[in-house]
């Protein structure tokens, strides 16, 4: 995608982007009917569903060659990585929508022949919009995010994980992580696995580590995170597919040896 092409479509998606978030907020206390999928755990709501179709029916409309793969179903059944994606997740952290009205966002990746082009992380409640374009850097809001630091060291990390990890699960051995927790400074974990990005971007988090994330929890995400020199892979270090599901782990470029090699590596079951 050339430069023109990506900064028009990136002015148009930031539009849509905000008038989407704006309408969440202007709606935030309605009644919501909120229904389970795969189990009580998760959730989905009718807003998840109508920001997603608001979306759909825009690319549709002004850019009928392009893709969407969207969480909710509205995007289209079969995805050619060879032309221009949009993964969309049209809420992230439903839960916090569903019971704190706040800590979620819209999260959109825009992919041209299987390359991050455009990033949004729209963080709706407090009004903050994460963004980036290839090579562009990236934006919070209109502030320039500042690169990583490349001497950042564990001891002094704010590392992002939900408590699941310490409980016994079938992917890593827990008691190796119980020695991570307490070798960092800190731990946090916020339920919105864009926003967590986002807070790596920023550099509010220096590591967030996940079990399973599908493609539209991360596809923004990673694109703005490198742009600040962050990288992003699964937990033992190997490239994730654009549509692939996968375990992440996206951290300041100082941390990723050091937690892959001392700790993944070595809790794997
Ligand atoms: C979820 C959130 C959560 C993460 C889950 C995701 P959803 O997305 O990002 O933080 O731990 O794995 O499924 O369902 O709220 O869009
Ligand atoms: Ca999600
Ligand atoms: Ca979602």
């Amino acid at each position: 995608m050339n430069k023109i092409t990506r900064e028009a479509l990136f002015n148009q998606v930031r539009a849509w982007t905000l008038q989407a978030g704006a309408q969440i907020r202007d709606t935030i206390y309605d009644p919501r009917t909120i229904k389970f999928k795969s189990n009580p755990k998760d959730l989905v709501t009718e807003m998840d569903q109508e920001v997603e179709y608001f979306f759909a029916n825009k690319i549709k409309r002004y850019y009928p060659e392009h893709l969407l793969l969207g969480e909710e179903g509205y995007g289209d059944k079969k995805i050619d990585q060879n032309k221009t994606i949009w993964i969309l997740d049209p809420i992230d952290g439903t839960m916090n929508f569903v019971h704190q009205k706040q800590n979620f966002a819209i999260s959109i990746g825009i992919y041209d022949n299987d390359i991050g082009e455009i990033g949004f992380i729209y963080d709706v409640m407090n009004n903050n919009l994460y963004s980036a374009m290839r090579d562009g850097g990236a934006f919070k809001n209109d502030r320039k995010l500042d690169q990583l630091s490349t001497n950042k060291r564990l001891e002094e990390s704010i590392l992002c994980m939900n408590h699941y990890w310490l409980t016994e699960n079938n992917h890593i051995n827990h008691q190796e992580v119980e020695q991570l927790v307490r070798d960092v400074r800190g731990t946090r974990a916020y339920g919105s696995a864009a926003l967590e990005f986002a807070y790596i971007a920023e550099g509010a988090l220096d590591a967030y580590v996940t079990m399973q994330l599908e493609p539209w929890d991360f596809a923004a995400g990673r694109i703005i995170v490198q742009e600040v020199g962050g990288l992003t892979t699964n937990i033992f270090g190997e490239e994730i597919g654009v549509l692939e599901r996968s375990s992440i782990l996206t951290c300041n470029p100082s941390l990723q040896d050091t937690l892959i090699n001392q700790y993944f590596k070595q809790a794997k079951k």
